[in-house]
């Protein structure tokens, strides 16, 4: 695998300019920490090329470095039937297991204290979308995962839980479209029913969807098996990652009686935002997603954690060297 040099190197190579550190070798390592050729996911069975990649890994993060990339989600949601969906803040928290969103019980106040995040970044447009997530064994509460423009504008995948062994990762397009005895119409839902063994409730699973102009397909730990390509969105929008009751019995079910928490460990994307294109000026083939995940994407909002210390450290040093007249 390709490294990156350490940014105090670099640093200290850009702040000595004319060292004896050899150039040609600095910028062939900084050229190498940027994919502006593509990125290609190898479990993506159309092998796509995508612009951008995004990465977080929530078991890494604090609550501050949540905030800097999601809006933590803060407002209510009431419809005809049930209570208010009514998402707060401090139902949102980070730790070393990940992202744990928690729906409680109903409030005195018949809210329904529910959770979730979503992306500042809305140009997440065509693309491959995965969470790791483990849902709950609770019943009465709706996990979702979904990329969101508009409510006309939306691929989604949502889990409602049970609670009672019964399992099915519902996949949808938004506008979805109902028949005349109000049943979902096949042609914008469809479900994933968890092959034997799996368990959506107990242990950590993958929800992927992916996404391009003409079709969308939804699978469960990398098994594509439902495909949409009626109403496909053609609109980037924001991702997000939610648990949320209204206690709704023709939908969510519940409140939960207990506190019921989601946890979510890793969110990843390739794909296209907006304006994205391949360049293959630094580099002349797709990177991988390891690779990708270590460099610096053309959107430049795509690197891990980790990678972005790295390669705000890795701009400021290409700066410096620049200003110092030795690398363009
Ligand atoms: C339920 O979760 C909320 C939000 O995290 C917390 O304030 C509350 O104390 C929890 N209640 C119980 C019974 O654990
Ligand atoms: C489990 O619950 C769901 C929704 O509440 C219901 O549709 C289903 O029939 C139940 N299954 C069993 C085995 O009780
Ligand atoms: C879109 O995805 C569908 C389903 O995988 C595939 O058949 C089709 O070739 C894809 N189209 C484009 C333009 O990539
Ligand atoms: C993603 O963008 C690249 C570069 O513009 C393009 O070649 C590719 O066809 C796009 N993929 C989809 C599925 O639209």
């Amino acid at each position: 695998m390709v490294r990156l040099l350490a940014p105090a190197a670099l640093l200290a190579a850009a702040s000595t300019a004319a060292s004896a550190l050899s150039l040609p070798a600095l910028a062939r390592r900084q050229r190498i920490a940027v994919c502006d050729c593509g990125v290609i996911d190898t479990t993506d069975p159309n092998q796509a090329m995508w612009t951008d990649y995004f990465e977080r890994d929530f078991r890494t993060m604090s609550r501050a470095d949540v905030e800097r990339d999601f809006v933590v989600m803060s407002y209510d949601i009431k419809r005809p039937v049930g209570l208010a969906r009514s998402y707060e803040p401090d139902n949102m928290r980070v730790d070393s297991e990940g992202l744990k969103l928690t729906v409680s019980p109903a409030n005195d106040q018949g809210e329904v204290p529910s959770a979730g995040i979503l992306t500042k970044h809305k140009e997440f447009g065509f693309g491959h979308y995965t969470i790791e997530t483990q849902s709950t064994p609770d019943a009465g509460l709706v996990h979702a995962f979904y990329n969101y423009e508009s409510d006309e504008n939306e691929v989604d995948m949502e889990y409602v839980t049970t609670g009672n062994g019964t399992q099915r990762l519902r996949t949808s397009v938004k506008p979805q479209l109902y028949m005349a005895n109000g049943q979902a119409d096949p042609s914008t839902y469809s479900e994933i029913t968890p092959a034997s063994g799996v368990d959506l409730a107990s242990s950590s699973n993958t929800w992927s969807y992916i996404w391009n102009s003409s079709a969308v397909v939804f699978g469960l730990n990398d098994e594509y098996t439902e495909v949409l390509t009626r109403n496909v969105p053609q609109t980037p929008g924001t991702l997000a990652i939610s648990a949320w009751s209204d206690g709704n019995p023709r939908f969510s079910g519940g409140p939960p009686a207990q506190n019921a928490t989601v946890l979510v460990t890793r969110l990843w994307a390739v794909y296209n935002a907006t304006g994205g294109s391949l360049e293959c000026k630094a580099r002349k083939a797709a990177c991988g997603i390891a690779e990708a995940a270590q460099a610096t994407t053309p959107h430049g909002y795509n690197n891990a954690v980790s990678g972005r210390a790295a390669s705000s450290a890795l701009a400021v040093a290409a700066v410096a060297l620049v200003g110092a007249g030795l690398l363009l």
